[in-house]
């Protein structure tokens, strides 16, 4: 049966995600611990964790749902449903709007069949470690506070992330004054580009060229949505290339919420498939 993770999980939740092959740390599972605390939940199957789910809630209006891993010696058995519906089930309680998640081709039928709806496409970049042309003016940019973005990220991804956005800017932040932010982090695989929300390409072009000039040796992964054309057009000058497809979907959670409205031309990444 589903019951709450906490921090002594981590372990185990690292074995899960890495049987996958995906590219969260420890501090990643911390943080989401951290920002949902009543939200991430697994199932234990001979002595170890199985499966595992998280939900994410932004207030009332929006949650995200991520993390959705089964062991691979447990899959079919009904664990991700399991999960999901009592995820779900967590949210209804609490008066939650709508639920959103990136899904994979291995998890998009389950949530079909939980009523989730096809939103866009979202996709995973990578850049293999090398020189960036033309590093812009270090004297441009200015630490990341949230007082100063909680409008404009609100208004980017429609729900108000001031409570996650603190825990993601532990590592690598930083702002163009009145025009865009980013953020980044580690990654067991690659370092992370994201969040990151611009109301110009130039501001978004500066801050993704400031990350990948501090990350040059790495290979660098950036989750972006292909329909804003000036975040794809800086992925090809920049020399990432493609490599998954996700779908972003939805689904209301209370009867009847009102329409979610966000603006994806402000979005240049995700914040990651586990937070949106
Ligand atoms: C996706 C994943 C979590 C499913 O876990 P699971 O515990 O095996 O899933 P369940 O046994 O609960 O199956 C859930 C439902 O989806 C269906 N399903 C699961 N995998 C499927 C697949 N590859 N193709 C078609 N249907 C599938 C099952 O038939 C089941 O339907 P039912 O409840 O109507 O019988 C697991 O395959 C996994 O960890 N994959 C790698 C990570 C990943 O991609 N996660 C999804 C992130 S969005």
């Amino acid at each position: 049966m589903p019951r709450l993770l906490t921090l002594s999980d981590i372990p185990g939740c690292m074995l899960l995600k890495d049987a996958a092959g995906w590219n969260q740390t420890e501090q990643d599972w911390r943080n989401l611990l951290a920002a949902a605390p009543e939200g991430c939940f697994g199932i234990d199957c001979e002595g170890r964790l199985a499966a595992s789910a998280s939900a994410a809630c932004f207030g009332r209006d929006l949650a995200w749902i991520g993390m959705v891993l089964t062991d691979p010696a447990y899959r079919g058995r009904g664990f991700a449903r399991l999960l999901m519906e009592r995820c779900l089930e967590s949210l209804e309680g609490r008066g939650v709007a709508w639920a959103k998640l990136d899904a994979t081709d291995m998890g998009y039928p389950l949530y079909r069949k939980l009523g989730f709806e096809d939103e866009c496409a979202v996709e995973r970049w990578a850049r293999p470690p090398g020189p960036v042309p033309d590093p812009p003016d270090p004297a441009q940019f200015r630490p990341w506070e949230v007082a100063d973005w909680r409008v404009l990220d609100c208004q980017a991804f429609g729900a108000d992330r001031s409570s996650l956005l603190p825990l993601l800017a532990f590592e690598d932040a930083a702002a163009v004054p009145g025009l865009g932010y980013a953020m980044g982090r580690p990654g067991t695989r690659a370092a992370y580009f994201g969040p990151c929300v611009a109301t110009s390409g130039e501001a978004a072009r500066d801050l993704l060229s400031r990350f990948l000039s501090l990350h040059s040796h790495e290979t660098v992964f950036w989750d972006l949505l292909p329909h804003n054309q000036a975040a794809l057009s800086l992925a090809h000058r920049f020399g990432f290339e493609r490599r998954r497809e996700l779908i972003r979907m939805a689904r209301s959670v209370a009867a009847r919420p009102a329409e979610f409205l966000h603006n994806d031309a402000y979005v240049f990444a995700i914040a990651g498939f586990e937070y949106g």
